[in-house]
């Protein structure tokens, strides 16, 4: 996708042996990129957040791998690498589907082939991650072709959270079929939830779409159920961090409450789902998902753009006062319309996954 009509992905290898990123903890109001130069840079910009979103944080640690076999390449040094890269965060299973695809590829290999292997692995994982962004956006444009056909007007959507290119290598998956019908020339609107409290809404979705022109309009969180009784929504769409055998979703909290208002007013409720979001180890996604819950400063405080023209952080709550942090949520399959993949729609369910997903 285009910044300022220079195109950029959010991951690339430099002509140094170095990997850059885009710090997406400056934006919206500054863009800068960092380098990772070993596998520490690139636990910490998964951690920290300098990179977020499902399939980036899977594409970063895929690079960390790479990072660090250009050192220590032993069976013993991958393990290591492998196991402190898995801990960084534990929500989105393609951490450690990348980190599994990337050990079982190497681990045959000589020691000797690993470091450029690991590199040209990394690689192929990015690629893949874009091709599959444009499957999602091609199959969800139909969804909102369908939409404006029967409506006649400008299409609605709401999304939650950041679901856009800055969270995979380009494209994005639940911004995918926005991007593609915006590009068809159908007209539509986004409703950006600003997705408390680290705002990947207000902060990363507003601003990519602003970048590429697309019509969106900024709500906090709660907003999104009176829309919706007011026929203002006519489809959510949000990404996924981790999709169970039988299509329970987890994504960034709230989502659950956008799920059930959509529900309760029959707006349809898409997730984009690509394929390496699929655990098929699990089934329960209430039950068996594990929730990262994250610093109470989060929620505590808050850091924007002062009129001064500095970037500050301020602090909401009284002195003292404890917050808790719980990063993501699950949504029952029952609520879900369907998953849009790169394999085409799929019905959120146990029979549907099986029959359309399983190789
Ligand atoms: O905490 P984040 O910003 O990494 O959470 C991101 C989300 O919840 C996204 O919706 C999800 O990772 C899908 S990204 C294509």
């Amino acid at each position: 996708m285009k910044i300022n009509g220079t195109a950029f992905r959010t991951i690339w290898p430099a002509s140094d042996g170095a990997v850059e990123i885009i710090d997406q903890t400056r934006l919206p109001h500054e863009f800068t990129t960092v380098r990772l130069e070993n596998m520490r840079d690139a636990e910490f910009a998964i951690r920290e957040m300098q990179v977020r979103g499902a399939p980036l944080i899977g594409v970063t640690a895929a690079y960390g791998i790479a990072l660090s076999m250009r050192h220590h390449a032993t069976d013993a040094a991958l393990q290591a690498t492998c196991n402190m890269l898995r801990k960084s965060r534990p929500t989105a299973v393609n951490l450690s589907w990348a980190i599994e695809r990337m050990r079982t590829f190497l681990l045959p290999l000589q020691v000797s082939e690993r470091a450029q292997s690991a590199w040209q692995e990394a690689a192929r994982i990015a690629d893949e991650d874009v091709e599959i962004n444009k499957a999602i956006g091609r199959h969800g444009l139909e969804l909102i072709r369908d939409i404006h056909l029967r409506t006649k007007t400008t299409v609605n959507i709401l999304t939650h959270c950041n679901a856009g290119w800055l969270a995979t290598v380009d494209w994005g998956t639940a911004l995918a079929p926005v991007y593609a019908a915006f590009e068809a020339g159908i007209p539509l609107q986004v409703w950006v939830d600003e997705t408390r409290p680290r705002n990947q809404g207000a902060s990363l979705t507003a601003w990519e779409l602003a970048q590429h022109g697309v019509p969106h309009i900024v709500i906090v969180d709660n907003a999104g159920g009176h829309l919706m009784q007011h026929g203002l929504v006519d489809m959510v769409i949000v990404g996924t961090d981790r999709v169970t055998a039988n299509g329970d979703v987890c994504n960034k909290i709230g989502t659950y409450l956008k799920a059930l208002a959509a529900f309760d007013n029959g707006v349809p409720f898409y997730v984009a789902m690509p394929t390496p979001t699929l655990d098929w180890t699990l089934q329960d996604g209430v039950a068996e998902i594990p929730i990262e819950q994250r610093s109470q400063e989060e929620v505590t405080h808050l850091s924007g753009l002062c009129d001064d023209g500095q970037v500050r952080r301020v602090q909401l709550t009284p002195a003292g006062t404890f917050a808790a942090n719980y990063a993501f949520d699950v949504t029952p399959a029952r609520l879900v319309t369907a998953l849009v993949t790169e394999r085409g729609v799929v019905a959120a369910n146990a029979g549907a996954i099986l029959a359309q997903l399983k190789l």
